[in-house]
């Protein structure tokens, strides 16, 4: 148990391109609209040095930093989002709205890169300090799917940083998800999204997360 939380952590996670961040603001919009303080932030990142670890781990430099090396700067821009505005925001009672969290370390450090799963468990718990999220969305498209709208988006990414690692990798990644759903299903809760207009999405995103929030049922 994270020290000191009273609010409630919700997290957003899922291979790119699976619609993560226009569901992100939908609910914050959504539950602000209900009187609910929100934050809505993001991983890597979410603060001015996080933010700056995420350009140098999303942008091809020179120098490709090794898989551990890359865990650590995850891990490291963690540590500062969580004691500087993640924390902070559940102290005060707020609901925090997060796209990607430790899952995403396990699903692309671990099952992607096939680093150790206990060892980054364990590297997460403490660049977390021991928070963990109370509850998980994991978005599920087809990787085909997800693929031509990585490149429909933005094609100068889809074809560097991402196609890099390619599809096959992406197939990993997803895969991963789904084990760890399966093994926290209370927590993760997987949203089939293949063929779902967004709005529907979000009707069971934000049915979900107000009988959490112990707000009753409804949408809109
Ligand atoms: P996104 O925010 O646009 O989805 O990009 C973030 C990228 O960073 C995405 O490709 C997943 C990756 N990532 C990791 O590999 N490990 C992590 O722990 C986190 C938070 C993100």
């Amino acid at each position: 148990m994270y020290q000191g939380k009273k609010g409630f952590f919700i997290t957003l996670e899922g291979i790119d391109g699976t619609g993560k961040t226009t569901q992100a603001k939908l609910l914050a919009g959504n539950l602000k609209k209900r009187g609910l303080a929100v934050l809505l932030t993001r991983e890597p990142g979410g603060t001015l040095l996080a933010e700056r670890i995420r350009t140098m781990l999303l942008e091809l430099g020179e120098e490709k930093p090794v898989p551990l090396a890359e865990l650590l700067l995850y891990a490291a821009a963690r540590a500062q989002h969580v004691a500087k505005i993640i924390g902070p925001a559940l102290a005060a009672g707020m609901v925090v709205i997060c796209e990607r969290f430790s899952d995403s370390t396990l699903a692309y450090q671990g099952y992607g890169l096939e680093l150790d799963l206990e060892e980054i468990t364990e590297i997460n718990r403490i660049a977390a300090g021991g928070l963990a999220p109370d509850l998980t969305f994991l978005f599920h498209l087809e990787t085909e799917e997800v693929w031509r709208r990585i490149r429909q988006r933005d094609p100068a990414r889809g074809g560097d940083r991402i196609e890099a690692r390619g599809r096959a990798f992406l197939e990993k990644v997803q895969q991963g998800y789904l084990k760890l759903a399966e093994a926290a299903p209370d927590r993760i809760k997987v949203l089939r999204c293949q063929g779902k207009p967004v709005q529907e999405i979000q009707e069971l995103l934000l049915t979900i997360a107000l009988e959490r929030l112990g707000e009753g049922g409804g949408n809109g």
